[in-house]
């Protein structure tokens, strides 16, 4: 295969190097093109444009892989927990015995946020959204830990701020929750681990302890991994494009926290929800949904359906799926809309119009079917989403920063305002 391409423009010809991945992904490298020619690529999107190169995930959207530092999610679902993970996608490997207890120890060192930060939740209505709080409080964060807010932070210091936002954030997403129902908050705890601690801190009160289930523990453990990290998805490529300015650390969270917060991504997972509530509202006719997502005169989408990468199943949709199966039959719960949803997934897998866009269920299909068993409120369903995506955008940062060669993101456009034209007086306007 070419290890460069040719570009004709205008008779001038302008080669450019093509780069190959450890998959055998290929890309153009069109660095040079602009300097060379004077013109500019356009990509609305970026669905056919590369912002990086990176050794922390890899997907293939026509096979339905995705690996974490090479190993598949379905593998790391199904062994590891969710501290492992994060270690696994910050640091290139799977830590040993004596690392990952080290590294979640300091989760509890760092679980607690500062006590005047519990001001700030009484400052905001009960209505808020949590991702609102999520996004202000992380990067209120830089407030309470100074130090660490610098152009160029140590390693240290890098692996100080990772651990505690993986840490603190869990404590915020359970305030935020607390605040909500009028709880008080309930604090974390150093004999519980990860998700436990969340569990107990979202469902325990004074006078009603949370009986942790084994089978619940498990089923969001399995959730946290699967969110864990995407590529370049536009949650993690806005926390990159935020940090290429060197801006610290938890600003750029706090970024990628807003981009997730949009339906079309890490909402997604809410609106799959209230979509089969409206749709069980309204007699559960899913056909009649299903020809308004295909009718182009509305805006009506199918909310869980549908990748920008995926044109095959989504392989955390199955791993979903079959978990939400588990767990209803364990817990002996029997939600109409996981039915509704499995009969919507099946005529929809049947239907030409998705057929030909290559339309499956993605992530978020099911996973709010499993945060609602839980008992997480509707609301909450993308701040789990935030919490699980953590060290994806953690390991992204941290990548982009060690990256000598990473400049500032800064693209290009085209311009199609006026012409050049004076200043006309206001009074002869
Ligand atoms: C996530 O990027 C990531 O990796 C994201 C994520 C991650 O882990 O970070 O995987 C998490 O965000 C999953 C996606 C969650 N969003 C939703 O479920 C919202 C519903 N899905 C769509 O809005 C859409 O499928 C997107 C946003 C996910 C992808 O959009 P694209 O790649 O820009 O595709 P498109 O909008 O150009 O659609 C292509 C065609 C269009 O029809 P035509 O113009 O060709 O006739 O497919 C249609 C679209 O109208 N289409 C849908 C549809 N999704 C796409 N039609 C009906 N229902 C849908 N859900």
């Amino acid at each position: 295969m070419a290890d460069n391409v040719q570009i004709n423009i205008d008779g001038k010809i302008i080669e450019c190097p093509v780069i190959v991945g450890t998959e055998g992904e290929r890309a153009i490298d069109i660095s040079k093109l602009r300097t060379q020619s004077g013109l500019i690529t356009m990509d609305p999107g970026f669905g056919n444009t590369g912002a990086c190169q990176s050794a922390i995930t890899y997907l293939d959207g026509d096979k339905g892989f995705l690996r974490y530092r090479g190993i598949p999610v379905e593998q790391l679902a199904e062994n590891s927990t969710f501290v492992e993970t994060s270690y696994l996608l910050i640091y290139g490997r799977l830590p040993n015995a004596q690392e990952l207890e080290a590294f979640s120890d300091a989760f509890n060192e760092h679980s607690m946020i500062h006590e005047d930060m519990v001001n700030f939740f009484h400052a905001y209505p009960s209505t808020t959204h949590p991702m609102a709080i999520l996004s202000a409080m992380v990067c209120a964060m830089s407030a309470y830990y100074p130090e660490f807010i610098k152009e160029e932070p140590t390693k240290q210091e890098i692996n100080r701020i990772a651990v505690q936002l993986l840490s603190k954030v869990r404590t915020i997403c359970a305030f935020s929750y607390k605040k909500s129902i009028g709880e008080p908050f309930v604090y974390p705890r150093h004999d519980l681990h990860y998700v436990h601690n969340f569990l107990n801190m979202m469902f325990s009160s004074p006078t009603n302890p949370y009986q942790i289930d084994d089978d619940v523990v498990n089923a969001l453990q399995m959730l946290l991994i699967l969110h864990a990290d995407h590529e370049q998805n536009c949650s993690t490529s806005t926390v990159r494009l935020v940090g290429s300015s060197h801006a610290n650390l938890y600003a750029s969270i706090s970024a990628g926290i807003c981009a997730l917060w949009g339906p079309l991504h890490g909402g997604a997972n809410q609106a799959v929800i209230e979509m089969l509530e409206m749709i069980h509202k309204d007699g559960g006719d899913f056909n009649k949904y299903i020809a308004k997502a295909k009718d182009k005169s509305n805006t009506f989408r199918l909310m869980g359906f549908g990748h920008r990468v995926y044109k095959n199943f989504d392989p955390r949709a199955r791993v979903i799926k079959k978990c939400a199966d588990n767990l209803f039959n364990k817990l002996g719960i029997n939600d109409p809309l996981l039915d509704l949803a499995k009969r919507i997934e099946e005529a929809v897998l049947k239907d030409e119009y998705f057929i030909e866009r290559k339309l499956y269920p993605n992530v978020d299909f099911y996973s709010g079917i499993i945060f609602r068993a839980i008992g997480i409120p509707l609301n909450m369903f993308p701040v789990m989403f935030a919490i699980g995506r953590l060290p994806g955008w953690i390991a992204h940062w941290k990548e982009m920063i060690d990256d000598p060669t990473s400049k500032i993101g800064r693209p290009y456009q085209i311009y199609t305002g006026s012409l050049k034209k004076d200043y006309v007086p206001i009074e002869q306007r």
